[in-house]
């Protein structure tokens, strides 16, 4: 066999060198290089024939459609993340910290996948087969279409692939696989590119859909930093925080599904129990007739959630640097929102400490609860309830109008179906829909953050 041989590459400038450098000369920055094959060398190689043959380039008319066959895994939250079940050939990536239980997770909906007939092939290079059967006993998945692999070189695991030719194959976790091509550790930037490189072209050529387990790094890219997410199909995260026992499943990337969706989970002693109505649980405990709790909505993907944000302001004990903190909500929207409320509605904010958290260990991003968030902070400043049954929809601006958001309707179908009484809604609404409805919501459409003060206090 000929001797391949690989460089050192930056990735943050592309400097080459011929061995691993701690810092990059060019650029200066500190543990960007990894091992890469150097082209024209071992497989990479490719002669060019000098033409372009006739199926290169063609009209996009002529081009056989995809029958995009989906797999459907037999965990119902799984399959809505997905995209609606697991398209054949595709590449997905799934990511969280150690131990929020992205291997359970796997196991579980592959396992029940296997008993209804599909070959799944569970490739690990953590745990051994024993362990391995221990946990599938405990989750109710034994089944003999479960084959188990504990192999770590890639090639090797590609030949095993060849083999049993599975409907379905399972990687856990990237980071332990490596190729002989490079020399690299396994779990380095480059073997792990590299590795998934390989599976790309394996499962594409075969069809097979594949999973790959991801570990993420302390600042929260999965290794192989964001290298490894263009080139699979779909990128998914599993988060949970600690002391929680709801995990959230959340597509970040699809190239299969139309909307960004999720998929909420509880864990219990015999595996993840999917929830199809997560706003029935992130509502259950909240306290009623409390200053500074809030519900709002937050569309997650095609799922409205309602959800309840708290807030608690104190006279801040350290003069001058006033703490800001908050939880599964953004930590500068807080500020921002600060800000417009100090200046718009001459709220006295300055020596308060104000502490922000979305009840249940959610995380979110959306602007739709800008108001609610407003409210609270508001109405444990002022020691002042709301009514336990209204529910607050708006994105704030920075002269303090409240603005539109999208699929209103959604959203307050969701509130009506849970009882909700009364909802805050942007005034930029078009009425005549929504106020035809037969409802028993009672809407009231407010123009700035002022008169939705008016409306609640
Ligand atoms: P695991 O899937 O091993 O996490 P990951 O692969 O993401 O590192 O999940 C480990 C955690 O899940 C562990 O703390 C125990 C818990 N767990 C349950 O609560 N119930 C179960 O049925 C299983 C299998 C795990
Ligand atoms: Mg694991």
């Amino acid at each position: 066999m000929a001797k391949i041989l690989t460089e050192y590459v930056c990735q943050n400038c592309g400097h080459r060198a011929p061995k691993w450098l701690g810092k990059c000369p060019e650029c200066e920055a500190w543990s960007t290089l990894a091992e890469e094959k150097i082209k024209g060398t071992g497989s990479n190689q490719k002669v060019s024939s000098g033409s372009v043959d006739n199926k290169a380039v063609q009209s996009v008319t002529k081009v056989e459609a995809l029958t995009q066959n989906r797999l459907i895994t037999g965990i119902g939250e799984f399959d809505r993340t997905l995209g609606g079940g697991l398209v054949e050939g595709s590449l997905v990536l799934i990511g969280g910290d150690p131990g929020v239980g992205k291997s359970t997770l796997l196991l579980q909906s592959m396992g029940k996948m296997a008993k209804t007939g599909a070959k799944v092939l569970y490739v690990s290079g953590e745990e051994s087969p024993a362990q391995i059967k221990l946990r599938a006993e405990r989750l109710g998945v034994l089944s003999d279409n479960l084959l188990i692999c504990s192999e770590i070189c890639i090639e090797d695991v590609l030949r095993v692939v060849e083999q049993v030719q599975p409907d379905a194959l399972v990687m856990d976790s990237i980071q332990t696989f490596f190729t002989v091509d490079l020399q690299s550790a396994p779990g380095s930037i480059g073997q792990v590119r590299e590795v998934t490189f390989k599976i790309f072209q394996n499962v594409k050529k075969r069809s097979l859909p594949a999973l790959l387990i991801g570990h993420i790094t302390k600042d929260g890219a999965i290794a192989g930093p964001k290298s490894l997410e263009h080139i699979v199909d779909t990128v998914i995260y599993f988060e949970g925080e600690k002391g929680h026992s709801y995990r959230i499943l959340r597509a970040v990337k699809n190239r299969f599904g139309s909307t960004p969706e999720i998929g909420v989970f509880e864990m219990h002693s015999g595996g993840l129990v999917g929830v199809e109505n997560p706003s029935d649980i992130f509502l259950s405990e909240r306290p009623v007739d409390s200053p500074g709790s809030i519900i709002v909505s937050s569309m997650e993907g095609s799922r409205p959630l309602l959800v309840e944000v708290q807030a608690l302001v104190t006279a801040s004990s350290s003069i001058g640097m006033p703490r800001r903190m908050s939880a599964g909500f953004d930590h500068n929207r807080t500020s921002l929102l600060v800000a417009i409320m100090e200046k718009r509605l001459e709220l006295n904010l300055q020596g308060e400490d104000i502490f922000i958290n979305i009840a249940g260990g959610l995380k979110i991003t959306e602007p739709a609860v800008d108001m609610g968030v407003a409210v609270a902070i508001a109405g444990s400043f002022r020691n002042q309830k709301v009514d336990p049954h209204t529910v607050m929809i708006g994105e704030i601006g920075l002269t303090g109008e409240v603005r539109s958001v999208m699929q209103l309707e959604v959203r307050l179908t969701e509130a009506e179906r849970l009882g909700f009484k009364r909802c805050i809604i942007p005034h930029s609404v078009r009425e005549g829909k929504l106020f035809d409805k037969k409802s028993s919501l009672s809407l009231v459409p407010v123009r700035t953050l002022s008169e939705a003060f008016d409306a609640v206090f």
